[in-house]
């Protein structure tokens, strides 16, 4: 038996698997034994990822709320619930006025709203088997910075949500933790005008993003981490022009 097949019996749930840090902790999960539950509006391109006995995906646009509260539903027939991660966002960090009012409201609505809403809707189970909820926010949740001051808020409030519910749940047996990554080496930068410095000591891998999921995972039972701030050696960006996908040859 291969050490993705070892089935736990329990499932996990993770919002935005299709790339990037998504995709990186529903590997992670399989490889635990975790049937993966994906969600995001494209599929992921990963091999493991294609193996529909150890993940599904959920095709959803996150900022559909109607969609969102169908989740309970769609998930019926799969294993116990133990772990949600609530990862899936974006950031338009353009000067406040000039972001185009819908794609605002999306930001809102993926960012916040919707973890928010999935979190409810599967707490009780979450409860039941004494789970976890991971959330990845943003050093822009814990920092003030001179752009994207409504992504910010998004994650800002997010993070203050799941500190909260932390004290909330604590003594139900479900762990919550709150993710707060600097620069991280993903997709997340391609429809921006700026993204990670050249210089590797200035940004984060997927895996060391990871490596905080998995700390907190292996802590003994009585351990909570409330919250994890990663940070690179080095604050530095680099500017370059938007290159958008439409753009792209
Ligand atoms: N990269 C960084 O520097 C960084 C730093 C701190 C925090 N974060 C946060 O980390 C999380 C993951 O970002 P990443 O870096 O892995 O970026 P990414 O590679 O761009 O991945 C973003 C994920 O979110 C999903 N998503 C976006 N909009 C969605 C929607 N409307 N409905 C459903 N899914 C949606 C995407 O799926 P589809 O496009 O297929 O729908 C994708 O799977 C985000 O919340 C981001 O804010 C990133």
């Amino acid at each position: 038996m291969t050490e993705t097949s070892k089935s736990n019996g329990f499932s996990a749930v993770v919002t935005g698997s299709s790339k990037g840090i998504g995709q990186t902790i529903s590997e992670f999960l399989i490889s635990k034994g975790y049937r993966v539950i994906g969600i995001a509006r494209s599929q992921p391109n990963s091999l493991l990822l294609k193996d529909s006995s150890l993940y599904r995906h959920i095709r959803m646009d996150l900022s559909q709320t109607k969609e969102v509260i169908r989740l309970p539903e769609l998930l019926k027939e799969e294993p116990a619930l133990k772990i949600l991660v609530n990862n899936a966002g974006f950031g338009n960090f353009s000067p406040h006025e000039e972001i185009p009012i819908e794609e605002l409201e999306q930001m809102l609505l993926v960012n916040f709203v919707s973890p928010i809403l999935i979190t409810k809707l599967l707490l009780r189970d979450l409860k039941k088997n004494e789970g976890w909820i991971f959330q990845i926010h943003s050093i822009a949740a814990v920092k003030e910075s001179l752009r994207g001051a409504a992504y910010a808020g998004t994650k800002a409030g997010l993070r203050h949500f799941g500190l909260n519910l932390f004290e909330e749940i604590r003594k139900s047996g479900v762990k919550l933790v709150s993710i707060n990554p600097d620069i991280v080496d993903t997709e997340f930068y391609d429809r921006l005008d700026f993204g990670k410095d050249e210089d590797p000591g200035s940004f984060l891998s997927v895996e060391e993003v990871l490596n905080a999921v998995e700390f907190a995972l292996d802590g003994r039972e009585n351990l909570g981490f409330a919250e994890i701030t990663i940070r690179p050696r080095y604050h530095r960006i680099s500017k370059k022009p938007i290159v958008r996908k439409h753009d792209k040859i």
